[in-house]
């Protein structure tokens, strides 16, 4: 499917055909694509936990304040942030460049994160954006669909997956096969109030 094709129609979708499955092959090759997005210094400071298991889809779609996407879809992906990639053995972000470039990079790291918690939050968060979109993206490419989540209890949903510490939930999205179309789109912003040439 052509990008632009797939950005115009994917939407947040809700209802999910629960006896879809997607096959383990497919399931891989999506997940080795979404880490091919984007990460500051290619740092990789995200985690994600894709749940295939129904038992734990409907604790998720518990955890979700009853929300039916995750245990209808065919796949609940958990994207975490690990706030201490940036000191975890930095120099593997770059293994196929010479040790200096390793080295400047891990100097780099330290410096913008090692005091800076909200730093570390941030890029979590930005990572998992990045891929996110890739997740949705790439789903319809397979002919399936998605939905963007962050409506859950945050600790119920970190007790599901078994957070471990020093790791953020930064949002969840679920792919399936839709049995319904999204609702008409809310309504797009004029491009002119929110896009600007050059400057504000
Ligand atoms: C960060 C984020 C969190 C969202 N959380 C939920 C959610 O918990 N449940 C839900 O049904 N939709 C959720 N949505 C979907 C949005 O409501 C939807 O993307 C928005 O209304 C625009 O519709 P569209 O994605 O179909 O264009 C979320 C979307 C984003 C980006």
């Amino acid at each position: 499917m052509d990008v632009f094709e797939a950005v115009s129609t994917r939407r947040a979708i809700k209802k999910f055909d629960p006896n879809h499955k997607m096959s383990s092959d497919d399931i891989k090759r999506l997940m080795e694509h979404v880490i091919l997005s984007p990460t500051s210094y290619n740092q990789q400071n995200w985690r994600f936990v894709y749940v295939t298991d129904q038992e734990i889809k409907e604790k998720i779609s518990e955890a979700a304040r009853g929300q039916a996407q995750p245990k209808d879809s065919s796949l609940v992906v958990v994207l975490c942030g690990d706030m201490t990639a940036w000191k975890t053995n930095p120099v593997r972000y770059w293994k196929h460049h010479p040790p200096e470039k390793q080295e400047l990079v891990k100097a780099s790291l330290e410096r913008k994160y090692s005091k800076d918690t909200q730093a570390q939050r941030d890029e979590a968060i930005r990572s998992c954006g990045m891929a996110a979109q890739t997740i949705m993206l790439a789903a319809r490419d397979m002919g399936l669909d998605s939905c963007p989540m962050v409506g859950f209890d945050y600790d119920k949903l970190a007790n599901v997956i078994n957070l471990p510490e020093d790791h953020l939930i930064v949002m969840m999205v679920v792919v399936g096969k839709r049995t319904a179309d999204a609702p008409k789109r809310g309504g797009q912003l004029p491009l002119n109030e929110v896009a600007f040439e050059n400057s504000f």
